[in-house]
């Protein structure tokens, strides 16, 4: 019997219909690969909506994101012509945080050794072997926007915005960067804040050791961020599983994206264990390009492959990440990889080799 997915779709802004509309074909072949289907179900929500209706995310389209489906897929969220933002906060940062989202598993792994722009420090060696993956706090920190806004727009304005970490919240993504290591054979992990300076960082500190307890097999260790940014391009190969707050989680998974190939490549799952989660690129609505079809749509897609995987289509996933690094040895690439290719001649590409390469 086939299986069947209820997905929702919520394309968003510039370059985010481009790539979703890339990557859907491509998911479908590999999901039939497992013999499952997945149904699309999608969703306005984005500037255009919000600037013609007023509304970012209703409460019904909440409501059926939580209860009616088996998982998100989206795009980017972000438009010049919203500048605070708002909408993106309603939708992305607000399915995060409604859906208590609270792991944001960012990995970052090399697919091509072209795609390192590190030079080889050792020319004898063939390739180099990036493979690591960030656990970031997903629900708090400063994304809450809690705070005050005093004297705005005088010569005395100030901002407070709150950063906030909590034990319980600390503990459930320090313990699951843990259980994901020890799952996946990683023998390393990386706690990372900047407590030096910080002092409610220093929470993280007590909390690592304490979870780390249950984890004797894994070595331990801990970077300040500033440390840890140098250290990532100097040394990125000893990197296995890195854990940090919410803010840090998201620099340094730009920083760790361009390791292995740029936002282009880099894909992202927020997650809740044992829920439905929301899968997109790392990147944003890219306005720049927007509409030239030449977005890389590979994000979206190796985010497809991380949203099969969560539904229990392990086979699926793997095959999906096996066209992507055949279309990369193809040297079928977007500009931003050097290609000339288009973001739909991507998307065929990759879809083509999954219904050809199926036994
Ligand atoms: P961005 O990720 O959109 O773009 C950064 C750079 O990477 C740009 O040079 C862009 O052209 C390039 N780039 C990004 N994705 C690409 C792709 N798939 N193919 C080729 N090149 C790509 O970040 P930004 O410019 O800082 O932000 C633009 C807008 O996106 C802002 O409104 C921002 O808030 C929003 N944003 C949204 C998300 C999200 O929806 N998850 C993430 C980051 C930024
Ligand atoms: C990301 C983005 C978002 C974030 C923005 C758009 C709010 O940069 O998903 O990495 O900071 O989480
Ligand atoms: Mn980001």
């Amino acid at each position: 019997m086939t299986k069947q997915f209820r997905i929702a779709v919520i394309p968003g802004d510039g370059i985010g219909p481009e790539v979703i509309d890339a990557a859907l074909p491509a998911l479908e072949a590999a999901a039939a690969t497992e013999g499952a289907r997945m149904n699309w179900h999608r969703l306005p929500y984005g500037a255009d909506h919000y600037l013609a209706t007023g509304e970012t995310l209703p409460d019904a389209g909440f409501a059926e994101l939580r209860d009616g489906v088996d998982g998100i897929l989206l795009g980017a969220l972000g438009d010049p012509r919203v500048p605070d933002n708002q909408h993106a906060r309603d939708i992305l940062l607000g399915l995060r945080f409604r859906l208590d989202l609270y792991v944001n598993f960012r990995p970052c792994r090399l697919l091509h050794p072209a795609l390192c722009p590190l030079r080889e420090r050792d020319p004898r060696t063939p390739g180099r072997s990036i493979d690591f993956a960030i656990f970031r706090e997903n629900t708090e920190g400063g994304y809450l926007g809690q705070g005050t806004a005093e004297h705005v727009g005088t010569a005395e304005e100030r901002q407070v915005t709150h950063e906030i970490h909590t034990a319980p919240k600390v503990t459930r993504i320090l313990r699951a960067a843990f259980e994901w290591a020890k799952a996946n054979g990683r023998t390393r992990i990386t706690m990372s804040d900047k407590s030096n300076a910080v002092p409610a960082h220093r929470l993280w500190g007590r909390l690592f050791a304490e979870v780390g307890a249950a984890y004797p097999d894994i070595t331990q260790e801990h970077r300040y961020v500033d440390a840890l940014a140098m250290e990532l391009v100097r040394d990125p190969e000893r990197f296995q599983v890195i854990v940090t707050n919410n803010l840090f989680g998201d620099i340094l998974s730009d920083l760790g994206a361009e390791l292995v190939g740029g936002l282009g490549l880099a894909a992202s799952a927020n997650i809740h264990p044992g829920r439905p989660g929301l899968f997109e690129p790392v990147h944003g609505s890219a306005p720049t390009i927007a509409g030239r079809g030449i977005a890389n749509p590979l994000a979206s897609i190796l985010s497809g492959s991380l949203l099969l995987d969560h539904l229990g289509l392990a086979g699926a996933a793997e095959r999906l990440t096996a066209a992507v690094r055949a279309d990369l040895d193809a040297g079928v690439t977007t500009p931003d990889l050097g290609g000339t290719a288009s973001t739909t001649e991507v998307g065929r590409w990759i879809t083509a080799w999954l219904q050809h390469s199926r036994s």
